[in-house]
């Protein structure tokens, strides 16, 4: 039995379908742009969006704000005006709500951050993937290494100093020398957050059907642990399985991570919402292809479904998700989060403390270092029989 007396905090995703060009290695639910965005129809699109999912949360104040995409930097500040104002009017934003807008160094103006800044976005998350131009070549992005140095410099001239550049190691014929060079330059432009992924091939994209040479398991475990030193000793310290931090953790994330709750708005766009009177957890998400999410709009049919969380799921994705972080969770967490007793899971709990792979303190259980490297394995003792 679910049984919430609080609910967990609630974030807002906004998800925008559209960039310059589709990544080779990329399977967001994003769409090279052909001609014009229609930037004010996807506007009026999102506020109906959002207004149809506001009896779901009623009262409840917004802690944070993605907007994600896709690329979000491709809307002008003035239609994302227009959203905020409009997003202002229907929801009670945290005092000290974080606003995290995503940005690609080669579609932005370098006077733009502080237009930004002023419609009330104080974090930005920077794509650079690499530093090294041949590499950036065969990623297929769109801008150079100039275009990343551009982009960090301007967030700090604009007072954005809480930005996150997202990188990625284990590319195309990548060495070790180079993969710490990313690290080393990335580090250089002082960014409050650094994401540190391991590129992964995801089927229905196009490196899938023609995979590039990359580097063996064993050199890209080389990588992540000579990576992960390096940033240790310059204070960036991992608190996610791809998340570094210098004092400013990304808090968006982090509630996903927590399992805490959130709306999704736009294209694809997913969220989660627990409700205490009818004590249950729902997942929704809206239908993916822009075109149809924009002729859908303000008709049930935006939605592309919706799922019930069974007491199996709810414990299994919060574990799927709080297991990532190095920390761990306080115990109540589970409690607060799932509307679960933690009884619910002592089983695969003591089989993975018997295997090494969490650590159990009086109120706070976390992966250990083993726990960590085999987290699918680890998380495969939570799966239902
Ligand atoms: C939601 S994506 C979009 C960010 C933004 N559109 C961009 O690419 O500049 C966030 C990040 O996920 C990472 N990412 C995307 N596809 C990946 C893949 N196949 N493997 C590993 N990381 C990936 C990239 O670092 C990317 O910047
Ligand atoms: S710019 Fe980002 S979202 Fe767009 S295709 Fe490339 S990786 Fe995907």
């Amino acid at each position: 039995m679910f049984n919430f007396s609080t609910l967990p905090p609630l974030s807002l995703y906004i998800h925008f379908p559209w960039c310059v060009r589709k990544c080779p290695y990329c399977d967001f639910n994003s769409h090279a742009v052909k001609g014009d965005i229609p930037e004010t129809d996807y506007i009026n699109a999102l506020i109906t969006d959002l207004e149809q999912e506001l009896p779901l949360i009623w009262g409840r104040p917004i802690n944070s704000i993605f907007l994600g995409g896709g690329t979000p930097s491709l809307f002008t500040p003035e239609v994302l005006d227009r959203l905020f104002s409009a997003l202002r009017a229907r929801l009670a934003f945290a005092p000290d709500i974080e606003i995290t807008l995503e940005a690609n160094p080669g579609a932005i103006e370098r006077e733009r951050f502080s237009e930004y800044r002023a419609v009330g976005i104080n974090r930005l998350s920077i794509g650079v993937q690499s530093f090294n131009n041949d590499q950036l070549q065969a990623l297929g992005r769109i801008h150079n290494r100039r275009d990343a140095y551009n982009a960090a410099e301007a967030a700090h001239a604009a007072g954005i100093d809480n930005f996150n550049l997202d990188l990625m190691f284990a590319l195309p014929r990548q060495t070790l020398p180079q993969a710490l060079s990313d690290l080393d330059e990335a580090m250089a432009l002082e960014p409050a957050h650094l994401s540190w992924y391991q590129l992964t091939i995801e089927p229905n994209t196009l490196f899938h059907q023609q995979p590039p040479t990359l580097p063996d398991d064993e050199h890209s475990w080389e990588m992540q642990q000579q990576g992960r030193a390096k940033l240790a000793t310059a204070g960036y310290t991992q608190y996610e399985v791809s998340a570094y931090a210098r004092g400013a953790q990304c808090l968006h994330n982090l509630n996903y991570w927590r399992f805490g709750d959130y709306l999704g708005i736009g294209a694809g766009a997913h969220g989660k919402i627990s409700q205490a009177n009818t004590q249950t957890i729902c997942r929704r998400w809206k239908i993916k292809q822009p075109t149809a999410y924009l002729s859908q709009a303000g008709s049930e049919e935006r939605l592309g479904g919706t799922q019930v969380l069974s007491e199996n799921d709810a414990a299994l994705e919060f574990m799927m998700n709080a297991l990532r972080l190095q920390q761990g969770f306080p115990t109540e967490l589970f409690m607060q989060h799932t509307g679960l007793s933690l009884d619910l899971i002592e089983e695969p709990l003591i089989a993975a403390e018997d295997r090494g792979w969490i650590l159990r303190r009086k109120d706070q259980i976390m992966p250990t270092e083993d726990g960590q490297r085999f987290l699918n394995n680890l998380l495969g003792l939570f799966l239902p029989d």
